[in-house]
């Protein structure tokens, strides 16, 4: 059996990695895999957990390990942190087995889906709309440098997948 590149979503926190991933995965024939989860796992506690009492640097220290490991797999749909792009490492690692995906969204659209969210330190503490617009500032020529990407606002997470699945096969070796 030929084995499957693996799918790789790429993006900021609320550009909807997870639940794109999950109906990729099923159209696919994909295995889906949540790198926060992983995480998770490998740590024994919550992401909040593991910025509150390690910090991080830990916690982009397991997310590199985690990045290791699912590298070495195939046929996966992987939902990336947000943050796995700070590492160069991690976007080369993850582009040698796989189609790099790249979702996007303006920064009222993150705020709107993230308004309620409690599970993300970076945007816990202080206002959140501005820590949405800073960080997108910071990182914004990496998430840039991901060559297909698309825009997500106003598309329906299916239709955000339908047009991730074209990609997809026209790559597929
Ligand atoms: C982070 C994004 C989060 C999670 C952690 C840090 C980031 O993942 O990995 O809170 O640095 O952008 P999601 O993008 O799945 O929310």
């Amino acid at each position: 059996m030929q084995t499957k590149k693996n799918l790789v979503l790429i993006g900021f926190m609320g550009t909807g990695k997870t639940t794109v991933g999950r109906i990729l995965a099923a159209r696919l024939d994909l295995v889906f895999t949540d790198m926060d989860d992983c995480i998770v796992q490998r740590a024994g506690k919550s992401i909040p957990a593991i910025f509150a009492d390690d910090g991080e640097p830990a916690f982009r220290t397991l997310e590199r390990q985690v990045v290791v490991d699912l590298s070495a797999q195939s046929g996966l749909v992987i939902a990336t942190g947000g943050g796995v792009v700070l590492n160069p490492d991690n976007i080369r690692d993850l582009g040698r087995n796989g189609l790099l995906a790249g979702l996007t969204a303006s920064p009222d659209v993150i705020l709107d889906r993230l308004r309620h969210d409690t599970g993300r330190p970076l945007l816990n503490d202080g206002d959140k709309a501005e820590k949405i617009r800073a960080l997108l500032v910071s990182r914004q020529h990496l998430y840039n440098a991901i060559p297909f990407r698309i825009n997500t606002d106003g598309l329906s997470c299916e239709a955000v997948a339908a047009r991730i699945t074209e990609q997809y096969e026209l790559q597929r070796d």
